[in-house]
Order: C-alpha cells, then structure tokens, then sequence
C-alpha cells in the first residue's frame, strides 16, 4: 500500500515545484540581500517548502518557526488563533519573511500579522507556496507567491489530511474514498 495510491491528480509535479520554488530562492536573495532578513514559518504544513527555499537563497538568513492552531473544532477556519510554539528570537528592527505553505481564507495570517507586527520588525514580507484566493475573507499584501490554486483539497510537499501526505514530493487531490464522502474544507 503506497500514499501514491490514494492520490486522484497531481496538480504539481515534483520538478515544476523543485523549480518554481529555485525562482522564489533567487528573487528573495535579490530582494533582501544583505538584509538579514529572518524567515518566520508556520509548523507544521510550511516545513518542506521552507526546508527547499532556504537551499534556494544564497545569503545570510536565519529562521525562527512557529505553530498555531484554530479555535474550534470545525475544519473552517476561524480567525480565532492560538499559539502553541511562540518565536524562539527576538524580531525587533529585523526583516521578517513569513513563510507560509498555503492561504485559503487569509484568517490565520491575518491574526498572525498583526500580532508579529506588535513585536516591531523592521519590515513583514509574506512569501505562500500555494494561494487559494477563492475563499479568501482577509485581505492578505502576499508579496512572492509559488502557486495560485482553484478551491480544493489539496495535500503533499508538507500539507495534510489528517497529519497524513505530508511526504507526498507533489502537490496533489486525493481520491474522494480517502475521505469517506466530500472532501474538507480549508
Ligand atoms: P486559512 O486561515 O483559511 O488561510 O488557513 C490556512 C491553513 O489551513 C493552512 O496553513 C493549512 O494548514 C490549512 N489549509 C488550507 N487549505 C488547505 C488545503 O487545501 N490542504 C491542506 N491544508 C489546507
């Protein structure tokens, strides 16, 4: 029994996300220089994509991760934001790329924004892999995307089912029997 097997499509290939992400590396190594900028990403679906962006930035920059969940039990998101891993560093007068897997309704960033944006950065870019603005509520100034994506579940290169696919090297839809009945929102 193989992940592959429960994958309907793959929206993504390998190679066209290998690819798309080097071009990202290379225009934040153009932007940010010798700015030192921080990468701040968000546990745990972005750990792939940061793993490979940062390989894809040929400067000095640091990381720092955080892990946040929803208020609430429905697979909607809800705008209501609980810390579970804080920032292990200060991020006054620094440059902060947030790095983020995918954005769907916008909820999750929004909150987050604001609330590294108490903390005095210099500066706040957001960099997405994957952007769902089908469903989009909060407006979201995302400066680099990788992907812009229809409305659909998708899982792989660091996104879940059910803590599941993560390992998946594409970004892919599951088959529908994976999920019992209709796919999850969000
Ligand atoms: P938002 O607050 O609706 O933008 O939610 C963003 C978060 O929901 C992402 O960081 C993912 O963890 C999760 N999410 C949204 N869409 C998908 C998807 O298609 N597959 C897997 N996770 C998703």
């Amino acid at each position: 029994m193989s992940i592959h097997d429960d994958v309907e499509v793959v929206l993504l290939d390998t190679e066209t996300v290998a690819s798309r992400v080097r071009a990202l590396g290379a225009e934040l190594t153009a932007d940010f220089g010798e700015r030192d900028p921080v990468l701040v990403s968000v546990l745990k679906g972005s750990l792939v994509f940061l793993a490979d962006l940062i390989r894809a930035m040929e400067m000095p920059v640091s990381i720092d991760l955080m892990e946040v969940s929803s208020y609430g039990a429905g697979t909607e998101s809800s705008g209501q934001v609980r810390i579970l891993k804080d920032l292990s560093g200060p991020i006054e007068g620094r440059h902060v790329v947030v790095v983020e897997d995918i954005i769907d309704t916008g909820l999750t960033l929004n909150y987050l924004l604001k609330y590294l944006a108490d903390k005095g950065p210099a500066s706040i870019s957001i960099v997405c892999l994957l952007d769902k603005p089908a469903r989009r509520l909060a407006e979201i100034p995302i400066g680099y995307t990788g992907f812009s994506i229809p409305d659909r579940f998708v899982v792989g290169y660091g996104l879940d089912y059910d803590e599941r696919y993560r390992n998946l090297p594409y970004v892919g839809v599951l088959k529908p029997s994976v999920y019992g009945g209709a796919p999850p929102e969000g």
